[in-house]
C-alpha cells in the first residue's frame, strides 16, 4: 500500500476545525446568491487571491467577513455536511467541530439557525457517512466575559447537544484569565472545556488554559516547547496539542513547514494531534496536514499511525470505541 493510502486509510479523529474557516469560495458565492448578500469581491479568483495573510489577525479579518452570507438553518447544514463529506474522504471517523456562535447572533442570526442547521448535518453524517462528531461553542476572546457569558446563556437549550467549550480569535492579549469565570461556569453545567492557546500567545497561556480554565486539551500550543517544565507536564499528563500544521504556516507561526515543531513534540512524547483548523483559507485538509508534515519532516509510517492513534486518545470518544478503532489502526499493515 502506498503511504499515501495508507494515511488515507488510518481512522483519523478531527478535533480542531472551525466550521466557519470550512467555507470554500464556490459555497460563500453561492449562499452569497441565495441569501442577496453583497460581497465586495467580484468572484471566487479574487477572492481567493486575497488570501495572503500576515497572522492571525489578518486572517480573522477576512474570515468573520466571509461568515456574513451565513443567515439561515440550511446554509449551516449546507457548510457543516460540505465539510463532513470532505472529511470522510480523509479518512477522518471522528470530528469534533467548532463554531463562534457570536460571530453570528451579533450579526441578528438567531442562535436556533445556527445549532440545529449543524446539528442536522452531524445527525445525517452519522446515519449517512458512519461519521461521528461533536460540537464546541467558543468563545470569541476580542470580546469581553460579559459576551462570553451571554453566549453560554443564549445557547441554554442546547447544553445538551454540546460537547464542550472553546475559546478561539486573536489571543495576543487576551489571556485565558479573563474567561475563568464563564468557563467555570460551563464546566458546572457538565460541558468539557478546550481553548487555543500558545499560537501566538506566549507559553503562560497554554499554563492558564490548564490552571484556570481546566482545560482538557490546548489548541494548537506548539509555543508551549519554550517552557521545558510546561512541555515535561505535558508529556507526562498526556495533555493533547491539537495542532495545525498547514495553518502554522499561513499565519507565520513558522516559516517554513520543515521548521515546524510537530515531529519534535511526537519524540518528546508529548500527545499531539494533526487538524486543519481553517481548511478553505489555508489550502489543505486533514489528510493534506498529514502528507505535508510526512514530507516536510520526514515522518515514518509509525508516525503517522502514532498520529492517528493520538487524534483518537484525545478525542472524547467513549473508551470503548477508542478501543475500536486502535484495534483498527494496528490491524492496518505498515505501507513498504
Ligand atoms: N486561532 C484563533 N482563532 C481562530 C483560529 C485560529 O487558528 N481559526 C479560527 N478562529
Ligand atoms: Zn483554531
Amino acid at each position: 500500500m502506498a503511504i499515501e493510502r495508507y494515511v488515507q486509510a488510518l481512522p483519523k479523529a478531527e478535533l480542531h476545525l472551525h466550521i466557519e474557516g470550512t467555507l470554500e469560495p464556490e459555497l460563500l458565492f453561492e449562499l452569497g446568491r441565495r441569501n442577496k448578500v453583497k460581497l465586495r469581491f467580484p468572484g471566487v479568483e479574487e477572492l481567493r487571491r486575497a488570501y495572503e495573510f500576515t497572522d492571525l489577525q489578518s486572517f480573522l479579518d477576512i474570515y468573520y467577513e466571509g461568515a456574513a452570507v451565513l443567515l439561515k438553518d440550511r446554509d449551516f447544514h449546507d457548510l457543516a455536511w460540505a465539510y463532513l463529506s470532505r472529511a470522510k474522504a480523509d479518512g477522518v471517523r471522528h470530528a469534533e467541530i467548532f463554531f463562534d456562535p457570536q460571530t453570528h447572533t451579533s450579526r441578528g442570526v438567531p442562535i436556533e439557525a445556527v445549532v440545529e442547521g449543524l446539528c442536522a448535518a452531524l445527525k445525517r453524517a452519522q446515519r449517512d457517512l458512519k461519521l461521528s462528531s461533536r460540537l464546541i461553542l467558543c468563545f470569541l476572546r476580542h470580546l469581553g466575559e460579559d459576551e462570553a457569558f451571554e453566549a453560554l446563556r443564549g445557547a441554554r437549550r442546547y447544553w445538551g447537544s454540546l460537547e464542550a467549550v472553546g475559546l478561539d480569535s486573536s489571543e495576543k492579549g487576551h489571556p485565558p484569565k479573563k474567561f475563568e469565570r464563564v468557563f467555570a461556569k460551563a464546566r458546572a453545567e457538565g460541558l468539557k472545556a478546550v481553548a487555543h492557546a500558545g499560537e501566538e500567545g506566549p507559553p503562560e497561556y497554554v499554563l492558564e488554559a490548564l490552571d484556570l480554565l481546566k482545560v482538557s486539551r490546548v489548541d494548537h500550543g506548539v509555543r508551549s516547547i519554550e517552557d521545558a517544565a510546561l512541555l515535561e507536564r505535558l508529556a507526562r499528563e498526556r495533555i493533547p496539542l491539537t495542532v495545525c500544521p498547514l495553518s502554522n504556516v499561513k499565519l507565520r507561526v513558522f516559516k517554513e513547514l520543515r521548521e515546524h515543531n510537530l515531529g519534535e513534540l511526537l519524540r518528546r512524547g508529548l500527545c499531539v494531534t494533526v487538524n486543519s483548523d481553517d481548511p478553505a483559507y489555508f489550502g489543505g485538509y486533514v489528510l493534506e496536514n498529514f502528507l505535508a508534515v510526512r514530507r516536510a519532516l520526514a515522518l515514518s509510517p509509525r508516525d503517522m499511525a502514532q498520529l492517528a492513534r493520538n487524534s483518537i486518545e484525545a478525542s472524547f470518544l467513549a473508551e470503548a470505541e477508542k478501543s475500536r478503532l486502535y484495534a483498527e489502526i494496528a490491524a492496518l499493515p505498515l505501507p513498504e
